[in-house]
């Protein structure tokens, strides 16, 4: 049976998802078992549309990059009108919600709210966004283990990079003594960038231009970013939650190329890292940019990609890289969490 899915926000990266779902249709039905029907989207930039069949994949993703309203195709039965996500979770009849809305990281919010609607609706989430897992974890998961259904979040560090699951999964029984990464894709790109002679401006600018960058760019550029995406990290694989303000953080703002230059004539790179340790008394976490030795992995990351660094006390270090945004690997990261959701269910109906 089609896995029933709502979109609640529908930008580039829930287009993403629908391109891979049209374009893997016939692998995805053959190899994991998965099929899909979008049976709503809810996006305040466009409209509200509830599509009880009325649309299909194509076109929808046809009216989306026509930027034309979805209204104009609201009507039908059961229509959920006006822009109100929270009724269209409460009335689809989607298996799954696809959150992928325009959300303010430190509030959660209206991902959080989401997420929280769909628990109690018994419906499962799959989201990219950070905010309700670095500001909620402990309620949301829990809600959702108490309705018995699925949340996904695989896409909030390392976008397609699997950060979350390979350390929840592959390397189960290990004790993660400490999280050591290059989290965030603009900084590492405007450092490399800048030493090889940009301007911090200009540097910022091509970031921005290649979409690594957040709408705001303060997140990442303060450190922002990175810092929330150690609190997932501690929260999801070191099990111990952590609020942001308890990572101290420094972001690249006082970096300059003279630092830069300097450093790689001493056989060094500044690169910002986040580390989140494992103490007696529970976790300690900081992003700030460090001096690296140019031998080190950290260091030989290049551009916008990102790495991560788990020292287990079995598998000893296992370092894994790719990249850390980027719509077609954010989209991945929405379709892995869909598979797991699927194998889950028919794990379930056995
Ligand atoms: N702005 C983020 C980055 C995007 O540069 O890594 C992915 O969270």
């Amino acid at each position: 049976m089609a896995v029933k899915i709502a979109f609640i926000g529908f930008g580039g990266v829930g287009q993403a998802l629908l391109q891979i779902l049209l374009d893997k249709e016939k692998e995805l039905r053959q190899e994991e078992g998965l099929e899909t029907s979008i049976v709503a989207v809810a996006d305040v930039m466009k409209g509200s549309v509830y599509n009880p069949g009325g649309l299909d994949g194509n076109q929808l993703l046809k009216l989306a990059s026509e930027k034309r309203s979805m209204e104009e195709y609201d009507g039908g039965p059961g229509t959920v009108t006006g822009l109100d996500s929270l009724a269209a979770i409460k009335e689809t009849n989607a298996d799954v919600i696809v959150e992928v809305t325009y959300t303010d990281v430190k509030t959660g919010q209206p991902a959080v709210d989401h997420c929280r609607a769909a628990f109690q609706a018994g419906k499962s989430v799959i989201t990219t966004n950070k905010g309700p897992v670095a500001v909620a974890y402990d309620e949301l998961s829990t809600l959702a283990e108490e309705k018995g259904v699925f949340w996904g979040f695989e896409g909030t560090v390392m976008s397609g990079t699997p950060a979350l699951r390979l350390p929840q999964e592959t390397l189960r029984g290990n004790t993660i003594e400490q999280i050591t990464g290059i989290l965030n894709g603009t900084t590492n790109y405007m450092l490399t960038e800048m030493e090889k002679g940009l301007t911090y401006e200009q540097a910022l600018e091509q970031a921005q231009n290649n979409g690594y960058a957040e709408a705001d760019p303060t997140s990442d550029v303060e450190g922002y970013d990175a810092r929330y995406k150690a609190v997932i990290l501690s929260s999801v694989i070191m099990k111990t939650p952590l609020k942001a303000d308890d990572v101290k953080c420094t972001g690249i703002t006082g970096v300059t190329r003279d630092m830069l230059t300097d450093a790689i004539e001493r056989g060094k790179r500044i690169r910002l890292v986040a580390k989140i340790k494992r103490t007696s008394e529970g976790v300690e976490a900081e992003v700030k940019p460090k001096e690296l030795d140019v031998s080190d992995q950290l260091a030989g990351v290049p551009g916008a990609t990102n790495a991560i660094l788990y020292e287990c006390d079995l598998a000893g270090p296992i370092f894994l890289t790719g990249a850390g945004a980027g719509l077609k690997e954010t989209g991945f990261s929405l379709l892995i969490d869909l598979i797991h959701f699927e194998r889950r269910r028919s794990m379930v109906k056995q």
